[in-house]
């Protein structure tokens, strides 16, 4: 049976972001555990237009619908900004439909209240995109978790947390994939 593909979505683009630090460890972690094919996916790659503004034909767009369409489930690294996530993050999620729907995903999340607020307005879009969010939810504190807000210097904690996360994200993730087959 073809393994399951699993993205860790970054959902900032801002110049000097510290989320590539963020999913880069995590992946770390998730490479350990030898269930599945997890990969970066970076939206800034991707040159997303704003939707509904652009032509609908940008290969931006095609490549990240491809994407979407070839991954079994998700990790979102999600940054708190003004109390919800990113526009970039919000923009990606509504430039695909389909692709999305009977998926599963986990949640980490970091801000200065571990980004709790962004990381519970996302489950709501999730909700309405049929993805399957799970309950265990690894959240980093910029002041204690980062070096200077900047560096990421993660407690040891938070590694039980993170498979917590990946043990209930990988389950989900095989169950509906027998539903979409
Ligand atoms: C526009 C903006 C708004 C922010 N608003 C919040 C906020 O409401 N709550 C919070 O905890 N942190 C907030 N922050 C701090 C971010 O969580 C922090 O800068 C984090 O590093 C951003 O992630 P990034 O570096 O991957 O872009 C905000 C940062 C920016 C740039």
């Amino acid at each position: 049976m073809k393994p399951l593909s699993i993205g860790i979505i970054l959902g900032s683009t801002r110049q000097g972001r510290v989320s590539p630090q963020v999913g880069n460890w995590v992946k770390e972690m998730a490479d350990r555990r030898g269930d599945a094919i997890y990969e970066i996916v970076d939206i800034a790659d991707f040159q997303l237009p704003f939707f509904g503004e652009g032509t609908g034909q940008e290969p931006g767009l095609i490549a990240w619908s491809k994407k979407l369409s070839n991954l079994d489930g998700f990790v979102f690294i999600v940054q708190e900004y003004n109390h919800s996530i990113t526009g970039a993050l919000k923009n990606a999620l509504d430039s695909a439909r389909d692709e999305w729907n009977n998926k599963a995903a986990g949640i980490v999340s970091y801000g200065s209240t571990g980004g709790a607020r962004a990381a519970e307005h996302l489950r709501g879009i999730l909700g309405e995109l049929l993805v399957a969010d799970v309950r265990a939810h690894p959240t980093f504190s910029i002041f204690t978790d980062f070096e200077n807000i900047q560096t990421f210097k993660p407690a040891e904690l938070h590694v039980d947390k993170i498979n917590s996360m990946l043990d209930q994200l990988i389950g989900w993730s095989g169950a509906l994939k027998t539903l979409r087959s």
